[in-house]
C-alpha cells in the first residue's frame, strides 16, 4: 500500500510495546488507527497519548483469543471509521515452558492468543479489507522463535504457525491485492516478560511459579528485553514494509547465523537421501 494517508488500520495488542510501536508509526503517517487491547488501562493510555498529537485513533477493549469479543472489536472499527484497509495481529504472551513444564492451560492460553487470533482476525478482518475495495495490508507478529527453536514450547509453536500461516496467505491474498508480511522481531523493550499480568481466569493455572534454571533463564531473558531495541523503531520498520509490501519483517541480524544453521540443517536432511531412489 503506497498510501497511507486515510487509510484505516486496526492493531491488536496497540496498548503497549510493539503494538503501540506500530500504531503511533501507522498514525504519523496518517493512518486511522483503532487500537484493540484486553488491557483497559494501558488501552486508553496510549489512545490519550496519540490524540495528543492530534492523530485519528480510538481504542475497543478485547480478549482476542475469544472468538466473539474480536467480531464485537471488528464491528466497533466499522461503525467508527466506515472501513478497514490495514490489519496488525500484533496481540501475544510469552506462555507455556519447555518439556517436563507443559500444563494444558499453558498451551490452551499461548495458543488462542498467539495463534487463533492471528487466524480469526484473518477470518474476520480480510472480506472487511476485500469489501473496502482498495486493496490492503496485513501484518502478522510472529517472531525470531517462529523461525528458530530450541525448545518444544507453546510460544515457539505458535510462532512457527503464525509464519506457516502468513507465508501461505501471503500467496492466496495477492491476487486480491492484500499484502501480507510477517514481523519476526529479535529482543525489543517492551513487558512481554510479565505477560502473566493478561491472563484471562479460564486459563488459571497457565502460569506456574519458577524457581531454579527456569527462574535463571527469565532473570536473563528479562535483562535482553529490558536492553532490547525501541518499539517505536520496530514500528517505523512495519510501515515501511506495508508500504513496500515486505515478506518478512526482521528488526536486526542478531538471529541470521542461527537460522542459516537452521537452513542447513534442513539440508543436511535431504543430503541423508539423496540419489536414493523413493520405493513407490
Ligand atoms: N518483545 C519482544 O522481544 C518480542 C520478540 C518477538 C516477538 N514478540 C511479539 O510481539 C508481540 C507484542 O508483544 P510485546 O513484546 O509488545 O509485549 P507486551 O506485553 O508489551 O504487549 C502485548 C500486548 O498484547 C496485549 N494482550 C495480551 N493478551 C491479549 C489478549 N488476550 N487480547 C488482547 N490483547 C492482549 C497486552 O495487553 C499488551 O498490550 C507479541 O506477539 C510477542 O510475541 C515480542
Amino acid at each position: 500500500m503506497r498510501d497511507l494517508v486515510g487509510k484505516v488500520a486496526f492493531v491488536t495488542g496497540a496498548g503497549s510495546g510493539i503494538g503501540l510501536g506500530i500504531a503511533t508509526a501507522l498514525a504519523q503517517a496518517g493512518v486511522k488507527v483503532m487500537l484493540c487491547d484486553i488491557e483497559e488501562a494501558a488501552l486508553a493510555r496510549a489512545v490519550e497519548g496519540l490524540r495528543l498529537t492530534n492523530a485519528d485513533v480510538d481504542g475497543v477493549r478485547a480478549d482476542v483469543s475469544l472468538k466473539g469479543e474480536l467480531q464485537a472489536a471488528a464491528e466497533a472499527a466499522i461503525a467508527r471509521y466506515g472501513e478497514v484497509n490495514i490489519l496488525v495481529n500484533n496481540a501475544g504472551v510469552g506462555g507455556g515452558g519447555g518439556y517436563g513444564a507443559w500444563t494444558d492451560a499453558a498451551w490452551n492460553w499461548t495458543i488462542g492468543v498467539n495463534l487463533m487470533a492471528v487466524i480469526w482476525g484473518v477470518e474476520i478482518f480480510g472480506p472487511l479489507i476485500e469489501k473496502a475495495g482498495q486493496g490492503g495490508h496485513i501484518v502478522n507478529t510472529a517472531s525470531i522463535a517462529g523461525m528458530i527453536s530450541a525448545s518444544g514450547n507453546a510460544y515457539n509453536v505458535t510462532k512457527y504457525g503464525v509464519v506457516a500461516l502468513s507465508e501461505g496467505l501471503r500467496v492466496e491474498l495477492a491476487p486480491r491485492g492484500i499484502g501480507v508480511s510477517v514481523l519476526c522481531p529479535g529482543f525489543i523493550r517492551t513487558q512481554i516478560v510479565d505477560s502473566a499480568r493478561n491472563l484471562p481466569g479460564r486459563f488459571a493455572g497457565a502460569v506456574a511459579a519458577t524457581e531454579g534454571p527456569t527462574a535463571e533463564w527469565l532473570d536473563q531473558l528479562r535483562d535482553r528485553v529490558n536492553h532490547g531495541i525501541d518499539p517505536l523503531y520496530v514500528g517505523e520498520l512495519v510501515r515501511e514494509a506495508v508500504e513496500n509490501d515486505w515478506a518478512y519483517i526482521f528488526t536486526d541480524t542478531e538471529f541470521e547465523p542461527f537460522i542459516e544453521a537452521r537452513f542447513a540443517g534442513v539440508k543436511a536432511g535431504f543430503d541423508q537421501i539423496r540419489g536414493r531412489e523413493p520405493r513407490r
